[in-house]
């Protein structure tokens, strides 16, 4: 009897050691499916990014070279009234900087402001010695002194430079400019236009609030100002003719406003489709009007002037607050009916879909918060990105050449448009859900208590900015430096 029972004891462990053996086997077997799953994942969504964009910038052999003041200067933004700004070569925006793809630019820049700066070129994969930012690529730029900015941008389209010193004092006060990078279809179409959008925060005097960062512009979304220019004008207006084709450029250089820009009320609504979002062409044209342009961000529609059109007026309004409709400038059309330059539409069918993207899991958390300094009131607030506020920061790196995620959770109740410095990415999801944005950006609204998800292809070797666009919010403590490596 006892011998029975020891056996069936043994017996008894035997069968429960058994089991407990193939439920771990097939527990790791499946764990290693799964990591050999999203190898073939990444494999696969690596794959399907193949030259979507370029990985080295192809050299011409042509230089443009452009000498580039930064100084204190006056400009009329209202009739008979002098703003002091600071500005680019004497002008807000700065010049208008067009060269080809292909082509290197070359800038001889000097500072002559009462500040130290440097320029930074916001969405030009540039080599990283070249992006601007001090204490990251290279020190200030002091007061008198030069520096000279090179290279041979690797995509063409529309971009935008701007100091990374003291940004929301330098930008505010006028320091702007655009970059357009040429490529064989821009002079395709009848005229190519750029409108910088910009708000500036002016005194009854007409000169700009010079009370920078106060603590209810870091309480809130930064510094939304009480006028809008659009090329430092109040009523910038295009002439154009019935039938024209026309590339518009859009870029928002305000400090914290963001705007929901679209055509018309009514009668005016002029049908008009994005082809390029943050300078990188899209993967296939859609409507515009419910794309929001947040600081850093540019959008570039095709417009076809109706034929019918003679004697109208087509005006571009920011409708994101709807009860406070802003007008910010017009398409007014006269003239003789034009040729309609027919051609597709320049899109860029390599962007790829990474509908799968969100499987892999984020390699990276960003959590946006805010915090007190003190105790003074109302308090001095740092903005914190894992509560550690810039130029306290966690060091992260992005392997080269290989998909990488990130996530940004807002855990704050503002907005912020994050900016990542050198790269493109891609929304792969928000709040959880998958999204399919059919385009790559350089700078994504992160909404109050939202999360974003994004992946992106890094090719881009160096430290890299990663930061609010809401200038305030940088300066602040919002930013933080990824290395791509
Ligand atoms: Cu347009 Cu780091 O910025
Ligand atoms: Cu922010």
């Amino acid at each position: 009897m006892y011998y029975l029972k020891v056996l069936r004891r043994n017996w008894f462990f035997l069968i429960i050691f058994i089991l407990g053996f193939l439920f771990v086997f097939t527990k790791q077997k499946s764990a290693d499916n799964y990591q050999s799953g999203l190898k073939d994942l990444r494999v696969q969504l690596e794959k399907e990014f193949k030259n979507a964009y370029s990985k080295d910038a192809d050299f011409n052999g042509e230089i443009v070279e452009i000498n580039l003041i930064a100084s204190l200067d006056e400009i009329e933004i209202f009739d008979g009234a002098k703003t002091k700004v600071w500005a680019y070569n004497r002008k807000v925006p700065g010049p208008e900087i067009r060269i080809k793809l292909g082509q290197k630019l070359k800038i001889n820049f000097t500072n002559n402001l009462p500040q130290e700066t440097t320029i930074h070129f916001h969405g030009v994969r540039v080599p990283n010695a070249m992006d601007g930012v001090p204490g990251v690529t290279q020190p200030p730029i002091k007061p008198g002194e030069s520096f000279v900015y090179e290279f041979v941008p690797k995509d063409p389209g529309t971009f935008w430079f701007h100091p990374h010193v003291r940004s929301s004092e330098q930008v505010e006060r006028g320091l702007f400019g655009v970059l357009i990078v040429e490529d064989e279809i821009d002079k395709m179409y009848s005229q190519d236009i750029v409108w910088v959008i910009d708000d500036w925060r002016l005194g009854k005097d007409k000169q700009v609030d010079d009370r920078f960062n106060t603590p209810m512009d870091l309480m809130h979304d930064g510094r939304w100002g009480n006028v809008i220019t659009v090329n430092g004008k109040l009523e910038e207006v295009l002439s154009a003719r019935p039938g024209e084709r026309i590339r518009l450029r859009l870029v928002n250089t305000s400090n914290a406003r963001v705007y929901l820009p679209t055509f018309g009320k009514d009668d005016n609504i002029l049908k008009a489709k994005i082809i390029a979002v943050d300078g990188m062409y899209v993967k296939k044209e859609f409507d515009f009007g419910d794309l929001e342009l947040a600081p850093g961000n540019r959008i570039d529609i095709d417009i076809i002037i109706p034929k019918n059109a003679k004697g109208k007026e087509f005006i571009l309004i920011d409708r994101l607050i709807p009860e406070r409709i802003n007008t910010l400038a017009k398409i007014k059309v006269s003239g003789d009916l034009a040729k309609t330059p027919n051609f597709e539409y320049p899109v860029n069918t390599l962007v790829p879909n990474w509908e799968n993207a969100v499987l892999l899991g984020i390699d990276k958390e960003y959590r946006l918060n805010a915090r007190r300094k003190n105790n003074k009131m109302p308090p001095d607030i740092e903005w914190t990105i894992n509560d550690k506020a810039y130029p306290d920061y966690d060091a992260f790196v992005f392997k080269y050449d290989k998909i990488n995620t990130f996530r940004f959770v807002n855990e704050s109740a503002r907005l912020h448009p994050m900016h990542l410095h050198g790269q493109f990415f891609k929304v792969i999801a928000r709040n959880g859900k998958p999204v399919n944005e059919p385009f790559f950006r350089d700078t994504v609204l992160i909404y109050p208590r939202e999360s974003v998800d994004l992946a992106l292809l890094a090719l881009d070797k160096g430290k890299w900015a990663n930061h609010c666009h809401i200038l305030e919010h940088a300066e602040a403590g919002m930013m933080t430096v990824v290395e791509v490596k």
